[in-house]
């Protein structure tokens, strides 16, 4: 079967709707203070793009690419975070804006790299949480979406480089392995 986005599973105006209600809730939360915002390379670049411009509060961009290890073979690697790209989160208020939180891999070593980085504060946004077993689980402070375990495309999201561009969530038709990594 080819690989492709099948059925919808969010689209562009459930979506607008939810980035109005989260950004309120991080408003709300924040209540003014400066924080920085750090956006989880590549996954992030439209959710961020769209929920970063629904805010009004003193906030800084930061961006960092996450490298993950998929290697059946092999014992497992925690991803690797380039703290260097980050510039200075000491004693800053940070909240970490990722696409979708699956095996917990990426948000756990995040939180635990800028904690440890001497942060003021370390909060998890993501726009989709995999309803799943979480290899690690990590407390999200701020979600979009609960979905079901499947493999999602589009908004942000991509298999092997493609479907970024899409204007909603769809479910990946015809998936049914370890993406490559790209
Ligand atoms: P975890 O939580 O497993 O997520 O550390 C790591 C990264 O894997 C990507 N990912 C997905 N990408 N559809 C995608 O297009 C998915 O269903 C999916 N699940 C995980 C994503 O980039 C995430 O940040």
């Amino acid at each position: 079967m080819e690989v492709r986005p099948g059925k919808v599973l969010l689209d562009e105006k459930e979506i607008a709707a939810r980035l109005d209600g989260l950004a309120e809730e991080i408003r709300e939360f924040y209540g003014g203070m400066p924080i920085v915002i750090v956006g989880v390379l590549d996954g992030c670049l439209i959710f961020l793009a769209d929920l970063v411009r629904r805010f009004e509060m003193p906030l800084e961009l930061a961006l960092v690419k996450v490298r993950t290890y998929i290697d059946e073979a092999a014992p497992q690697k925690p991803p690797d975070v380039p703290m260097g790209e980050l510039g200075g989160v000491a004693g800053r208020h940070v909240l970490v804006v990722d696409d979708i939180y699956d095996t917990g891999a990426t948000l756990a070593a995040l939180k635990s790299e800028i904690t440890a980085a001497g942060a003021g504060s370390v909060r998890l946004c993501a726009l989709l949480e995999k309803k799943r077993e979480h290899e690690q689980e990590v407390h999200l402070d701020f979600c979009g979406f609960r979905i079901p375990d499947v493999f999602v495309v589009g908004y942000g999201l991509d298999y092997a480089g493609r479907w970024r561009n899409l204007p909603h969530v769809a479910v990946l038709e015809g998936y049914d392995e370890t993406p490559p990594v790209v």
